[in-house]
């Protein structure tokens, strides 16, 4: 008899950063494709970020047609962010989204759906109202070249509110941040699995396939960023799953245009397995790191009956069509080695996930702090 995988039963993920496209004039995703993605991937729930080409999250219109397309279509569990740029003039729209958001989304540089870059003075009259709207859902902060100092002594410093640095891709951010905590401010930090995994060299043979905002890291640096989520000095890992189509990521190589971002949720928890098998983090920060403590961010908990079984089989990612479950249809991790399919999947009473296959749908829109997913 051929011998069973071994099998580990885990926490269900958590991801705070992911982009679901809908409704966009990106078409490269839907809340459907990005959900069972999600689903497949280990998740229990996703968040969903505001900045959707041509219909960005800035109204209460907007959020609640979002909304209604969770319910509709989505297999799991989804919050969304508020999103308010200074160009966007939505301090009316805010009191009446921030009952609905898990948080606010501040771009502060260039990427997809924004052109510039801002100093972190651009954006306070956006946190301090967000701060008296909701003063206790987290500031998401994607900084392009702002002054990360500046920034959180303003938002954890002067207002004292939940501040979490997405997707560092250097080590001086991180040490930054450590300094902030040891001061007592209420500031995290995460790392995508792009920016462990993969290095700026990709980008000389993958073009705008390895593009995304913060760049891939050097070398050096990815090991760093590696070795810091190991000791738990970042505290979280977010795919920043942010698919484009393949069209579109042509497009920019032969035009010199810029479209940032990869997609990738589906390989996030067997990447990050497969580097506990080679000694490189342990099973118990990768739980901390993508279930407890992003949970712990927005203000959730998990159930202890919302976990995944993983049969912890080795794979090659190397087939698009059969392995790839976002809706882009393609991976920044082809060709990698990675461990674990999830064969059982429930959240809370209900199961999703029955020997490897989705037997259920759980939508649900969290907006609560304190919700017990
Ligand atoms: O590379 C990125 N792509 N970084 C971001 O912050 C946004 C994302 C997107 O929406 O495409
Ligand atoms: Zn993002």
């Amino acid at each position: 008899m051929p011998k069973l995988p071994e099998t580990i039963t885990i926490p269900s993920a958590v991801d705070i950063h992911v982009h679901l496209r809908e409704p966009s004039t990106n078409k490269a995703e839907t809340i459907e494709s990005g959900s069972k993605a999600a689903l497949l991937g280990g998740f229990a729930l996703i968040c969903d970020m505001s900045n959707n080409p041509g219909r960005p999250t800035w109204t209460l219109r907007r959020t609640m047609d979002k909304h209604n397309r969770i319910w509709r279509t989505s297999y799991i569990p989804v919050a969304t962010y508020a999103g308010s740029q200074p160009e966007s003039n939505n301090e009316r729209e805010l009191p009446k989204m921030a009952p609905l958001s898990i948080g606010l989304k501040s771009y502060l540089g260039e990427t997809t759906g924004n052109s510039r870059e801002y100093a972190a003075a651009d954006f306070k009259d956006i946190w301090q109202l967000w701060d008296l709207l909701a003063p206790e859902k987290p500031i998401m902060i994607h900084r392009g070249s702002a002054d990360l100092d500046e920034i959180i002594s303003f938002t954890a410093g002067e207002l004292g509110h939940r501040t979490h640095i997405c997707h560092t891709n250097h080590p001086d951010e991180v040490e930054i941040v450590h300094r902030a905590k040891r001061e007592g401010l209420p500031v995290t930090i995460g790392v995508c699995p792009h920016h462990i995994f993969k290095t700026s060299h990709d980008v000389l043979t993958e073009g705008e396939f390895a593009k995304m905002q913060p760049p891939l890291a050097h070398q050096t640096d990815t090991e760093k960023l590696m070795h810091l989520l190991a000791e738990g000095y970042i505290d979280i890992v977010e795919s920043d799953h942010a698919p484009h189509t393949k069209a579109k990521k042509w497009g920019a190589e032969h035009t010199s245009g810029s479209c940032y971002g990869v997609p990738g949720i589906e390989f996030v928890i067997p990447l990050l397995l497969r580097a506990e098998k080679k000694g490189r983090i342990s099973r118990e920060r990768i739980v901390n790191a993508t279930s407890t403590m992003p949970a712990y961010i927005v203000g959730l908990s998990l159930s202890p009956y919302t976990k995944v079984t993983w049969a912890m089989e080795e794979f090659r990612i190397e087939d698009e069509q059969e392995q790839v479950i976002s809706g882009s249809g393609w991976t920044p991790y082809l060709g990698m080695l990675a461990v674990g399919k999830v064969q059982r999947a429930t959240v809370k009473d209900k199961e999703l996930i029955c020997d490897g296959l989705i037997v259920g749908e759980k939508p649900q829109i969290v907006t609560r702090r304190g919700t017990i997913i």
